[in-house]
């Protein structure tokens, strides 16, 4: 019988985490199934076939999970946009707001080209603070961003159109009502 389930479906909810009020919709019931983790990547990478990408860039740290495995897929290169202090060498930063306080991402500034073609991958939009701060990142170095790409679009919370007002074109696997 030919498997039916959605990559909504491998998605489990945990409610009240990390604290009270919060839903958490947690992605790895979803990359440990292989049917999922497989489903998952090939509809992440489906609305850019036969277009030209350079490299996949991968925001900390679920990212890095799917974003390897689209690179993989794709036979390109994956850029880690990490958290402050993680990478190696020369960086550059970008800050966003988090719900308390803000936050830091940063990129090699060699691990993009001006003018290289760029997929930006996570398993999340929310607010659309994380990705922006990787988009800055990446326009800085000159690349130009192809799609954003998340298994999880949260409406409420506005991240897609804000990403969208950036001129980005976002595409995301799934809904959730309800942060
Ligand atoms: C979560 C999620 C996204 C981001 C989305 O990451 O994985 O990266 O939040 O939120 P936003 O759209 O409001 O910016 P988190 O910061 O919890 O870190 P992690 O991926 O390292 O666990
Ligand atoms: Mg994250």
């Amino acid at each position: 019988m030919p498997n039916a389930k959605t990559v909504k479906d491998y998605i489990r909810t945990i409610v009240d985490f990390p604290h009270e009020g919060i839903m958490f919709r947690d992605v790895t019931t979803l990359f440990a199934d292989p049917r999922g983790l497989r489903l998952a990547v090939d509809q992440l990478l489906h609305p850019y076939a036969g277009m030209e990408i350079d490299k996949v860039a991968g925001l900390e740290a679920r990212g890095f999970i799917l974003g390897g495995a689209v690179a993989h897929q794709l036979g390109k290169g994956f850029v880690p946009i990490r958290k402050k202090g993680k990478l190696p060498g020369k960086v550059i930063s970008e800050e966003y707001q988090l719900e308390y306080g803000e936050a830091i991402v940063e990129i090699h500034d060699d691990a993009i080209a001006p003018g290289e073609k760029i997929l930006l991958v996570d398993d999340l939009l929310a607010t659309g603070g994380t990705a922006e701060a990787g988009i800055r990142l990446i326009e800085r170095l000159g690349g130009e961003i192809i799609g954003c790409a998340f298994v999880i679009d949260l409406p409420e919370l506005g991240g897609r159109k804000r990403l969208e007002a950036l001129g980005m074109d976002v595409h995301a696997l799934c809904d959730f009502e309800g942060a």
